[in-house]
């Protein structure tokens, strides 16, 4: 069954199954948003179900929330949590500080709360999500509708003084309107190229009015499980200056796969 994957989404679901080896009974756990998140959401709900884990999860998503429900695990909001032990998430940059990019999705608010309220951030990818300098994925900023030119132009005016290779910026879309966010608001992409300074653009995004969250990660991540499509993982911890590898057997997953595929 593993053979009907592309190698991108073996990665992607080696280095999910790979994290849950941070999830230990009793741990209240933020459950990141996108395709790799959703690996892992399926391989925590499998460790319910089939091995009897006892876990709280916290969504970052209405997405994320209903497919948690759906595999098995008990969904709790962050309020009832308080502090999470380990959130695992997705990204859609990376860079050797484990400084990311995230908001691919359209959740990086509630991403960046959640793993902000954890013990520690794993960051699950493949190998395809590393970069040397952030910058090439577009940088999603969540805005609110109310004056959201007005926003765009300001951020586009003070990317001029910033350390950037581009500075227009596009809103993003649903079909033909424009995307929301689950708090209801808007997400401007900027497309930059190459951020020198990330951590001086994710201050000054967050000092406009009408910007909500920008979706630079700067020192919240604590370790990343990189994902090849042979089956090979990679944890490097950043706190403990290590990087462990190891190979996943495909087979022991044949469930899941054909829960997928069907
Ligand atoms: C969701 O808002 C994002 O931050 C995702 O975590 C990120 O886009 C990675 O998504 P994929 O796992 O689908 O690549």
């Amino acid at each position: 069954m593993s053979g009907e994957l592309s190698p991108i989404d073996k990665a992607k679901f080696v280095a999910a199954k790979k994290a849950t080896d941070y999830v230990e009974d009793g741990m209240r756990v933020g459950l990141g948003t996108g395709s790799t998140a959703a690996w892992l959401v399926r391989c925590l709900g499998e460790l319910v179900r089939d091995e009897g884990l006892r876990i709280k999860g916290v969504p970052t998503s209405t997405r994320t929330a209903q497919l948690a429900k759906e595999v098995g695990i008990e969904v709790v909001s962050l309020d009832e949590a308080r502090w999470l032990d380990v959130t695992i998430d997705g990204a859609d940059e990376f860079d050797s500080e484990l400084n990311l990019i995230k908001g691919g999705g359209g959740a990086l608010l509630q991403e960046k709360i959640v793993a902000t309220a954890s013990d520690q951030m794993v960051v699950i990818a493949d190998v395809g999500k590393e970069v040397e300098t952030l910058g090439t994925f577009p940088l999603p900023v969540e805005v609110i509708p109310f004056g959201w030119k007005t926003t765009q132009a300001l951020i586009e005016e003070t990317l001029v003084s910033m350390d950037v290779l581009g500075r227009s910026s596009t809103l993003r879309m649903n079909n033909d309107s424009p995307y929301m966010t689950d708090e209801g608001n808007h997400i401007l992409d900027l497309h930059l190229n190459r951020i020198g300074d990330a951590r001086q653009l994710a201050m000054v995004l967050n000092q406009m009015p009408g910007v909500v969250e920008n979706g630079l990660f700067i020192d919240i991540c604590d370790a990343v499980v990189v994902g090849y499509g042979d089956g090979r993982v990679e944890v490097r911890d950043i706190n403990a200056g290590t990087i462990e590898e190891s190979l996943l057997d495909f087979a022991e997953s044949d469930n899941l796969f054909a829960d997928l595929v069907d």
